[in-house]
């Protein structure tokens, strides 16, 4: 009996298509969910001889042959805990758990400490890709001990989306939380991406007047190009599709309040314990929230007053501008998130190369675009590189499209159209490659206030000065 490659435990969509690509790739696969009818509804909707129904832990575990490996695709938080605690009495030294959810990288280090006094590995791996992904090739984002990675990485190589050169999306990314980190910044990304293209719906929507089936059209050509990407190219889907009672775009009948997890507004959180800027994803995270005070919104349209939208009569011209404002925008936030990574790897000794976290991103993942690839070659060619706006071809690429950029942002400010990620991203490129900042005065502010001291660019040292007396001497 001790024959299967390896257990997936937690059968919700993601557990049940993971199991089905690792079993259509030929390892002998043991599963397991805690009601036993989602169990036998995997394997009787989608026979495979490879894939083997447990109904007790006790059963899977000794279905496995050692060191046993057990995936856990169970839901991050308390879930994660108590199934480790039911199975931890059926391990044995060597074995290895893997943490498949979208866990909190603290809680990923905290098991990972608990579970080795026990000799057991535990590895956190950031799984993207959504049902799709699971079933046909999610992008893997490993972290943990690397030995047992090595046990596993077979499997998860053969499952891993395929990049364009044929590499698979999946590579050992740094001991403890690393790989949940990795996907934690990833989800960052990805709620920055979405703000920034929700708002270039809006403005061209609002501020260009065209529907959704025109816009539709606007995000299928803009998916020919520099702008290619998953999230474009199912923009374009829905905005295409329709209500199939009332015929209307279905889009425009969702309720504009949007849900999170908590996977994007941990990611704002560890900016800020790392003291590393990352306003346009800070910015998504703050929109989702303002769409959530919907009944609080309604009212304030009523009362407070601001310019009209007023749509252009021809709209070319903001359509090309919010595309080049969309492509700066959108390196933008990588760069936040990836030099929110590094950060994060140096504080932390994860040892994250960004040219890999780039090239797992390549295809799979949620956030996969064809700008990954320069990324990755950005920090190929220079893997210390200090921020992804430095990078030649990306400093040249916004340098294109500044002016754009800036027209797209005046005409959203112009007509009160919020735009709160595409204008942060613009404020973070010049604020980043502003030599002289405001805040000396902020430091004299200070120091005025609460003797904090300055320092001086004519002299080294810190310096305090009774400012009131200052003045009052002239
Ligand atoms: C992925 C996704 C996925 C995530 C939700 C985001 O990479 O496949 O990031 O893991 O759970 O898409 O969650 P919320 O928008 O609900 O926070």
């Amino acid at each position: 009996m001790a024959q299967h490659d390896i257990a997936v435990i937690g059968l919700a969509v993601m557990g049940q298509n993971l199991a089905r690509n690792i079993a259509r790739h030929g390892f002998k696969v043991a599963v397991y969910n805690r009601s036993a009818e989602r169990t036998r509804e995997l394997v009787t909707t989608h026979p495979d001889p490879n894939l083997t129904p447990c109904f007790d832990l006790e059963t899977l575990v000794a279905a496995l042959q050692p060191p046993r490996r057990l995936l856990l695709m169970v839901k991050a938080g308390e879930a994660v805990d108590r199934m480790i605690e039911q199975l931890q009495p059926l391990l044995a030294p060597g074995d290895i758990l893997i943490d498949g959810g979208n866990s909190f990288f603290r809680d990923t280090e905290r098991r990972a400490t608990a579970l080795a006094q026990a000799g057991i590995h535990f590895l956190g791996v950031g799984i993207s890709g959504g049902e799709e992904g699971a079933l046909h090739g999610p992008s893997i984002m490993p972290g943990g001990d690397r030995a047992a990675y090595a046990a596993v990485a077979p499997i998860f190589e053969a499952i891993a989306a395929r990049a364009p050169d044929g590499t698979p999306c999946v590579a050992y990314l740094g001991p403890g939380g690393a790989g949940h980190y990795v996907k934690m910044v990833h989800n960052g990304i990805e709620y920055g991406d979405m703000q920034l293209i929700a708002e270039s719906y809006d403005l061209l929507r609002r501020g260009a007047g065209l529907d959704a089936p025109a816009l539709a059209e606007v995000f299928a050509t803009w998916n020919q190009g520099e702008l290619q990407s998953f999230l474009i190219e199912i923009t374009a889907d829905i905005l295409r599709a329709r209500d199939e009672e009332s015929g209307q775009p279905l889009v425009d009948l969702i309720l504009d309040t949007a849900g999170q997890k908590g996977t994007g507004k941990w990611t704002s959180q560890d900016s800020f314990e790392l003291g590393v800027p990352i306003p346009t994803i800070n910015a998504a995270v703050e929109m989702r929230m303002l769409s959530a005070q919907k009944e609080e919104r309604v009212t304030a349209a009523q009362t407070l007053r601001g310019p009209a939208a007023r749509p252009a009569h021809e709209p070319t011209a903001l359509i090309e501008a919010v595309r080049a404002a969309l492509y700066a925008s959108k390196i933008c936030a990588y760069a936040q998130g990836l030099a929110l990574l590094r950060a994060a790897s140096d504080e932390r000794g994860y040892g994250l190369e960004l040219a890999t976290v780039a090239r797992i991103w390549r295809a799979g993942c949620i956030i996969r675009a064809r700008l990954l690839d320069e990324i990755s070659a950005a920090f190929t060619a220079q893997p210390d590189l200090p921020n992804l706006l430095l990078a030649p071809a990306f400093a040249a690429a916004i340098a294109e499209r500044d002016a754009a950029w800036r027209r797209a942002i005046s005409a959203a400010i112009a007509q009160g159209i919020p735009v709160p990620a595409l204008s942060s991203a613009l404020h973070y490129y010049d604020a980043y490659r502003s030599e002289r900042l405001p805040a000396n005065l902020i430091q004299a502010q200070r120091d005025y206030f609460g003797a904090h001291t300055y320092a001086r660019i004519d002299r080294p040292g810190l310096f305090h000065t009774n400012w009131s007396e200052l003045v009052r001497r002239r």
